[in-house]
């Protein structure tokens, strides 16, 4: 399905149905409502009406990508990796990461009126798409089964504290934008922020 068909409203409120469900305010409910909050992203590029919006929407995409990931990288899969046969399992997600970081970083490098530009972000939707559904479906399970309850609530503000690094806006005259690149600061720069957020709410709750 080529992204130039938004997501329907069903498949994103799955994640916010199966958030609702827990009947939690953890960590495993932070990384729910992310997926939605990634998949309504992806609809903002579908449903963009200028190439600006577009451009804009993609600028908001990388960069709740990279923090999702990292805070993932950083508290999730530890989590995985301390379950009983865990440490597959989080090597198959780090993986599948480091494809979808692949693929962000050509997407990053190409302006939106590239003609390589859809393909490449229906490429990223469907791996971004199956990659959260083996976190639920994979690293979820274990997880309930080997974490107790108080340590996911205690590292759902270490998500939070992730998120909440504000994204970098491009110059809307800078000389990169006038050539109709994205004016982004580099990738590793936003994971390297969201990875210090983490670290200070880490310590403060020691
Ligand atoms: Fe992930
Ligand atoms: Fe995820």
């Amino acid at each position: 399905m080529s992204i130039k068909q938004p997501l329907s409203t069903d498949e994103i409120m799955e994640d916010e149905i199966k958030a609702r469900q827990r009947q939690r305010d953890d960590v495993l409910t932070r990384v729910l409502e992310d997926h939605a909050d990634i998949k309504r992203r992806f609809n903002a590029i579908s449903t963009a009406d200028s190439v600006e919006q577009k451009r804009d929407a993609l600028h908001a995409l990388i960069h709740k990508l990279v923090v999702h990931e990292t805070a993932e990288q950083e508290i999730l899969h530890p989590l995985t990796r301390s379950a009983d046969g865990g440490d597959n399992i989080a090597d198959d997600r780090l993986e599948e990461e480091r494809a979808a970081e692949q693929l962000l970083a050509r997407l990053e490098k190409l302006d939106v009126e590239d003609p390589n530009f859809d393909q490449l972000i229906t490429e990223l939707r469907t791996d971004v798409i199956e990659h959260a559904e083996a976190e639920e479906d994979k690293e979820f399970p274990r997880i309930e089964q080997f974490v107790s309850a108080d340590k996911l609530d205690a590292l759902s503000s270490l998500f939070r504290a992730a998120e909440a690094t504000a994204p970098t806006r491009p110059h809307p005259h800078g000389p990169t934008s006038a050539k109709g690149n994205l004016a982004l600061g580099p990738m590793v720069a936003i994971a390297d922020r969201a990875r210090d957020a983490i670290r200070q709410a880490r310590n403060q709750q020691r």
